[in-house]
């Protein structure tokens, strides 16, 4: 069934009912597992929904004590470095809030490719007692190609059915990344697109009208969980809705 996108005036109601989404699933998430598990987005759409989740009222909203962080992806480049999506989410969010250290599961983009990949897998198998890991909510993004996480068009990752995390290569640089694989963000209990802009119409219209499945973002469907599309004015703007 096309997932019907929830569309917004601007990026900032956007991120306000982002957060919203990511506060109720951290309650229900807390109050039956006792701990939240977030995979968080990386590239530039996210920065508005962060800084929002790191002030008020949604920073005491959130169960931080209990959340676990994790990426969908990563750059292969070291955790200063300003194109690193770490780099990002802790100038936006992680630096204001209160998590213990051990809760955060950085992809360690500054080791060789293929050992990065292994030891987040590692620590996904490590830090789940289901199999494959279960998300409880992951961020994603829509790149103008359809991509998304790191799983671009016409790549062999996409026929990845075993391995947890994947090392890919992006036709922008840096053009090493790590990614979730589709087994893993198919595992997720929720995933939510976050696609601002008009450069994203094309490929949101391609892939919610057309469910055009050479696009990456096409592919996320989640075995047993839900998949909501919060997007703009701007990138909704070739929907025939
Ligand atoms: C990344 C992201 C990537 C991103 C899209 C959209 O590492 O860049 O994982 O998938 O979500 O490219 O990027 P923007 O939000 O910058 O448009």
């Amino acid at each position: 069934m096309t997932p019907q996108p929830n569309v917004f005036p601007d990026p900032g109601a956007l991120a306000e009912s982002a957060a919203n989404r990511i506060a109720g699933a951290a309650a229900s998430s807390v109050s039956q597992r006792d701990r939240f598990a977030v995979g968080l987005a990386g590239g530039s759409t996210p920065r508005q929904l962060y800084r929002t989740l790191a002030e008020e009222p949604w920073r005491s909203r959130i169960p931080w004590e209990r959340t676990h962080v994790y990426w969908s992806d990563e750059r292969c480049v070291p955790p200063d470095d300003p194109q690193s999506n770490y780099a990002m989410a802790q100038e936006t969010l992680l630096s204001a809030v209160e998590l213990p250290p051990d809760s955060i599961h950085r992809i360690q983009g500054e080791l060789p490719q293929d050992e990065a990949v292994a030891a987040y897998a590692d620590e996904l198998f490590d830090s789940f007692t289901d199999f494959p890991p279960r998300l409880d909510v992951v961020l994603l993004g829509l790149g103008a190609d359809g991509h998304t996480a790191s799983l671009f068009p016409d790549s062999p990752q996409l026929a990845e059915r075993e391995r947890l995390v994947v090392p890919t290569r992006s036709p922008e640089p840096p053009h090493e990344r790590i990614s979730l694989s589709l087994r893993t963000l198919n595992a997720a209990r929720c995933v939510i697109f976050l696609v601002t802009g008009e450069e994203k119409a094309d490929a949101l219209r391609r892939v919610l009208e057309r469910r055009d499945g050479s696009l990456p973002a096409a592919r996320i469907q989640p075995i047993d969980g839900e998949v909501c599309w919060l997007v703009d004015r701007e990138a909704a703007g070739e929907l025939s809705i």
